[in-house]
């Protein structure tokens, strides 16, 4: 099944290829030659494989069991894409594809199955050797995330993220990484999306492991994973950085916030600073620690509910310290856009879709000619994605910019994909004018997703992938979309290019 896909993949690829060199020719907007594409996975999203060997399940392993019910489908990813089998056909995707580099996530339970670092699992070590020699072997960059929300069930028995020994457990971890990989990963991501590792299971109560609690759990271990994250970045600025000269920093996810109207502007600010400054001012701002104007708020509310201390914990002066400046790049994470504005009287804000939005009193809404995806919380509005790196510009200063995850979600199992096509394309050229225009120096566009995959919440009903995935066939056939066809253009011509070249099959 999977050679006679390859051959028919590669036979147009070539096709396509030509067509659009010649749209290059015609003078197409190049992207600058630096700039590198790739694509993205995780870890529990495609792996399976969850009990092989001595892998020790994760918290998404055992919610998943024990709570099929907070899953759409109540599915799981015991077997997911099975590319702990399969990832010889991952790495010939991303091959065809032509990706510059590909981003995966380590399962730490897979290579740590105690979650303590006195014991490595010969297995996890084998696997994760196999899948970043093969990427190399085809000339693409392995960028390897160390957590992408599948903890130890283990740690997670002792506290979890809202324990403060989590940091040392961390870095030892990130070690243990830096040591067994080092040597050929030259871009490594700490945390994933820091904000849904923890909102997403204290505010919201829906990620594993589904602990309701918001305004306490959320913000423990928000500090918790600012502090993980820059002890495993010092750890390699120290100790790996000058043998090996990589660069490690963590990705963020932010929802660009736009003003109903100008009067909402203040509030705009305050919802940037709630759902990307928690996770960003500390490390990237030049006086470090909590948002300003955050910490504030949290603390005059905290007060008048009568609670003796801030609900958001604070930051030592040595924590700040400790905290401040651990990036060497920003790397951000985007999907949508709301519209903010302050609700009516009697309004009912709801939890979702913004982390945060219920503690500021701010109501978020899609505009109306936003068209909507499969997930309730994504609609598109491309320009966003080049607003919020203005902002970051604006607030954080001028630096490397790399874009970790943009990508389409929809419920159809279509190959030819036009609205991710569309996603695509729309998107790429906001990038190329915050690039050309605005003097962004963004120097990464990862695609989210190269797969179809378990999608957390969504099951397998969401689907980001250039390459459809049939999880209904025990071999789980991957058959390319458009959309892959259309990346796979941009890439080979490193430009945006017109309308008039075939995109789909
Ligand atoms: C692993 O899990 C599968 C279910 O996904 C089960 O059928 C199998 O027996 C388990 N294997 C072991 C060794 O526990
Ligand atoms: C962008 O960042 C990269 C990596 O730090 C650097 O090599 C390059 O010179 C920068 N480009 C600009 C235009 O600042």
């Amino acid at each position: 099944m999977y050679i006679v896909y390859s051959v028919e993949t590669m036979c147009c690829l070539k096709l396509i290829v030509f067509s659009a060199l010649i749209a290059v020719v015609r003078g197409e907007r190049r992207f600058p030659d630096a700039f590198k594409f790739g694509a993205a996975t995780a870890s529990y999203q495609v792996e399976g494989a969850w009990n092989v060997s001595d892998k020790s399940a994760s918290i998404w392993d055992t919610y998943s069991h024990k709570k099929p019910s907070v899953i759409v489908d109540e599915s799981n990813g015991d077997v997911a894409c099975d590319s702990y089998h399969k990832w010889r056909e991952d790495v010939q995707l991303a091959s065809e594809l032509g990706l510059d580099f590909y981003r995966l996530s380590l399962s730490w339970p897979r290579l740590l199955p105690n979650g303590f670092s006195n014991y490595i699992s010969e297995d996890g070590k084998r696997y994760y050797n196999d899948v970043i020699n093969g990427l190399l072997e085809k000339g693409i960059e392995p960028v390897i995330t160390l957590y992408h929300w599948d903890l130890p069930q283990k740690l997670q028995d002792l506290g979890g993220w809202t324990n403060p020994l989590i940091v040392e457990w961390f870095a030892d971890y990130a070690r243990v990484a830096y040591d067994l990989f080092g040597d050929r990963v030259k871009s490594w991501i700490t945390i994933n999306e820091g904000i849904v590792a923890c909102e997403g299971t204290y505010t919201l109560g829906s990620f594993a492991p589904g602990i309701y609690s918001p305004g306490f759990g959320s913000y423990l271990c928000n500090k918790n994973v600012l502090l993980a994250h820059a002890k495993a970045w010092r750890l390699y600025d120290e100790e790996y950085k000058p043998k090996y000269g990589g660069k490690v920093s963590l990705t963020n996810q932010i929802i660009w916030p736009q003003a109903h109207s100008e009067e909402y502007e203040d509030l705009a600010e305050l919802v940037l600073q709630m759902n990307g400054g928690l996770y960003s001012h500390a490390i990237y701002s030049k006086e470090g620690g909590w948002p300003p104007a955050v910490e504030k708020y949290i603390a005059e509310k905290s007060a008048q509910e009568g609670y003796t201390r801030s609900r958001l914990p604070p930051l030592t002066t040595e924590e700040i310290n400790l905290i401040k400046g651990t990036f060497d790049f920003y790397a951000l994470n985007y999907y949508t856009s709301w519209l903010v504005r302050s609700p009516k009287e009697g309004e009912n804000i709801g939890k979702w879709p913004l982390y945060g939005c219920e503690e500021i009193n701010a109501l978020l809404e899609p505009a109306p000619e936003w068209p909507p995806t499969s997930s309730d919380w994504f609609f598109e509005y491309p320009e966003g994605l080049r607003r919020l790196l203005s902002w970051l510009k604006k607030t954080y200063g001028d630096m490397e910019y790399r874009i970790m995850e943009n990508g389409y979600a929809s419920d159809k199992r279509d190959l030819n994909d036009v609205n991710r096509v569309n996603y695509y394309k729309t998107h790429l050229e906001q990038v190329y004018l915050a690039i050309t225009e605005d003097n962004v120096n963004v120097t990464y566009y990862t695609a989210w997703t190269l797969l179809d995959n378990f999608e957390w919440n969504d099951g397998y009903v969401s689907k980001f992938g250039l390459v459809d995935v049939d999880f209904t066939h025990p071999d789980r056939p991957r058959t390319p979309r458009s959309s892959a066809y259309y990346y796979a253009n941009v890439i080979s011509t490193r430009s945006l290019y017109d309308d008039d070249l075939k995109t789909n099959l």
